[in-house]
């Protein structure tokens, strides 16, 4: 990330790094930078961040704020190209860029399933998969844990839970990493978004063929019975919502979990000492190293005032949900610090307002099994390189490691 002049006086620009080499570096100097602040997207594409809590609860609450990138002038305009690394989290049409009713419309078929008695009747299934998969690690003396377990257990639940056949698993995760990725080329973007809609159009019709006691199923029956509820499109707009926001982002949570632990050995300790760890431990790591780095995008349909500056009307503004979970302002004097004892004062790793995250207790419960099971059996594992030298995913909204490679055994 470099800072660069400022065409308009005091707000300065930052530019966001597509390659995320410095994530939390990054969010650092957005809070230093100033509540509002402009930034640079992919292809120069230019933005704004609000890099405190309390403004991020402004903005996603605020009623003349839209999510429809159709508000965005950007996209009007053509800037935002089609083969932009951003494109696939930009152009969806789903609940996420959906406003007022129609995102009620779109959001009521899903709720119900991911209630807390629905999350707890997978536990079992949950609990299952993660020893499988703690089973079956490689006996080699190093063993990435992000590519043998932290990325295989959330996969294994969203395609269970939408009843993706198997064959269509490692095309899926393809699918998912290309479009979290802003380091991909415009060819790739490109073959990448006429990709979706064959795999969403193959698991339809496989799921019609052959329906089942999976979501998948339930949301094509909620199609046939009143296309007015959902239509064909925004059928496949929902199962590609799941499918994505369902998986990547618990990988990360797991596979930062993980780092948390191995990289704070004392707490670690202190964790297998405890009765109940998990969940303190999943809490702190979704303040501290939230999942999603930067979520785009709102866009305000009048000019906004928000923390003394006015937006635009049709300009996009970002929410980087990791910088504001170290705001000192909110979470006290040492919010850089991994405390997994501390009290919790909220954080915004979920989101919040109507469109926060409707899967965030299932990715909580998933990640409480999985560094239950897996610490269970490895108490002792530690990283294999230093922590500085794992590789990040390199995208502006998935803030975690691309490899975890760990010790299973002293
Ligand atoms: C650690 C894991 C997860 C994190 C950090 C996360 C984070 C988020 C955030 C921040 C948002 C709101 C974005 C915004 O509008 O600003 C969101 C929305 C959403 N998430 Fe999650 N999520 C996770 C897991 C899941 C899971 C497991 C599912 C489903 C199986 C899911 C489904 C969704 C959906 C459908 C939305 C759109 C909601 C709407 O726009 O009304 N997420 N998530």
């Amino acid at each position: 990330m470099t800072a660069v002049p400022s065409p308009s006086a005091e707000i300065p620009v930052i530019e966001l790094d597509p390659t995320a080499a410095d994530h939390h570096g990054e969010a650092a100097r957005l809070r230093a930078a100033g509540p509002v602040v402009r930034v640079v997207l992919p292809g120069g594409v230019r933005a704004w961040a609000v890099t405190t809590h309390a403004l991020v609860e402004e903005l996603v609450r605020h009623p003349d704020v839209s999510k429809d990138y159709r508000n965005w002038t950007a996209v009007k305009t053509g800037e935002l190209a089609d083969d932009n690394p951003i494109i696939g989290m930009i152009k969806v049409d789903n609940l996420v860029t959906a406003d007022g009713a129609e995102h009620t419309r779109l959001r009521r078929p899903i709720i119900g399933q991911f209630t807390r008695k629905r999350v707890q009747d997978m536990v079992p299934a949950i609990t299952a998969a993660a020893t499988t998969l703690v089973d079956a690690l490689p006996t080699t003396e190093v063993v990435d844990l992000r590519a043998h377990f932290a990325a295989q257990l959330p996969l294994q639940v969203i395609c269970e839970l939408l009843g993706v056949p198997d064959d269509q698993k490692a095309r899926l995760r393809h699918l998912v990493d290309a479009i979290f990725r802003t380091d991909t080329t415009a060819e790739e973007v490109v073959q990448v978004q006429a990709e979706i809609p064959r795999l969403l159009g193959d698991l339809i019709r496989a799921r019609a063929d052959a329906p089942g006691d999976d979501l998948t199923s339930a949301l094509i029956g909620v199609h046939a019975a009143d296309p007015a509820a959902l239509s064909a499109e925004e059928l496949a707009g929902t199962l590609w919502v799941l499918l994505t926001a369902g998986h990547e982002t618990t990988i990360s949570l797991i596979s930062n979990a993980v780092r948390a632990m191995l990289t704070h050995p004392e707490q670690l300790d202190a964790a297998l000492a405890a009765e109940d760890p998990w969940p303190a431990v999943v809490a702190e790591t979704l303040r501290w190293d939230a999942p999603i780095g930067n979520f785009p995008a709102r866009y305000p349909l009048e000019d906004l005032t928000i923390g003394g500056v006015t937006i635009p009307a049709g300009d996009a503004v970002i929410a980087p949900y990791t910088a504001v979970n170290r705001d000192p302002a909110h979470h006290g004097a040492d919010a850089d610090r991994f405390d997994h004892a501390r009290e919790q004062r909220g954080d915004l790793a979920f989101g919040a307002g109507r469109h926060s995250c409707p899967g965030s207790h299932l990715a909580e419960v998933e990640a409480r099994i999985a560094l239950a099971v897996l610490f269970d059996r490895h108490p002792k594992m530690t990283l294999a390189v230093p922590a500085d030298d794992l590789p990040p995913v390199p995208s502006l909204f998935t803030n975690s490691v691309a490899a975890l490679p760990v010790r299973l055994t002293p």
